[in-house]
């Protein structure tokens, strides 16, 4: 293979992400110890571990936010360590950070719009509103919602750029056990409708 050749696209071998023998120091303290594992196309993937395991540290390190200290990582067969691969990679995932928060003066409609414009190519917030089921607060202030109303308009900022895969951190902590069930349900939606091998609403199709 050439050297500008680009990575195997995720059709062609289904693996999302590939992370091999993954760790990450701060000085001495081990965040994340030689995992392994990856995630094929269509997979809800749930990392589980108490405070502290290393989860933000690994999701961060995919969504090229941190290097690690060892091993290997790649997302949509892009490398998180190649500075050429990051802008690749970032350009195609959503992400939704444990600490999201979004600007508590402008409505839900105006934040989907406030980040989608980081992005080249945006996705029509009245259809990520629909789908993350918020049609009723399209124009409330977002410092009005509930907890779970605002973890949906993470989910729906995360997926503003039309991304081949998203990374959630904690979407559902602090949650009732409803409003965890709710959006676990839009998670299943957009799992349903990606593997359907469509845009998340259809506004935009893409041949991966
Ligand atoms: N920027 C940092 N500098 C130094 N140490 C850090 C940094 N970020 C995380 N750590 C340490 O790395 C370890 C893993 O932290 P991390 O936030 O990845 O865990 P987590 O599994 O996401 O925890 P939680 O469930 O509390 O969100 C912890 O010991 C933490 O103190
Ligand atoms: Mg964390």
């Amino acid at each position: 293979m050439s050297k500008d050749q680009p990575p195997p696209l995720p059709g062609q071998s289904d693996k999302i992400v590939q992370v091999e023998n993954l760790s990450k120091k701060y000085g001495d303290n081990i965040a994340v110890n030689g995992i392994s594992f990856s995630l094929t196309k269509g997979e809800v993937f749930a990392f589980l571990g108490p405070n502290g395991a290393g989860k933000t540290t690994t999701v961060e390190i995919l969504e090229c936010l941190r290097n690690p200290t060892g091993g290997q990582a790649k997302v949509l067969g892009y490398d998180v360590s190649k500075r050429s691969d990051q802008a690749e990679i970032r350009k195609r995932i959503g992400v939704l950070p444990q600490d999201f928060n979004a600007i508590d003066r402008l409505t839900v409609r105006e934040n989907i719009n406030y980040f989608g414009a980081m992005f080249k190519h945006q996705l029509d917030a009245d259809k990520l509103i629909e789908l993350v089921d918020l049609k009723d607060k399209r124009d409330e202030q977002f410092k009005k919602l509930s907890g779970g109303l605002k973890q949906r308009v993470g989910l729906a900022v995360s997926l503003v750029n039309d991304p081949d895969v998203v990374f959630l951190d904690e979407p559902t902590t602090g949650l009732d056990p409803r409003a965890r069930r709710d959006v676990w349900g839009v998670v299943e939606r957009l799992r349903r409708h990606r593997l359907d091998n469509r845009s998340w609403t259809d506004n935009r199709v893409r041949d991966t």
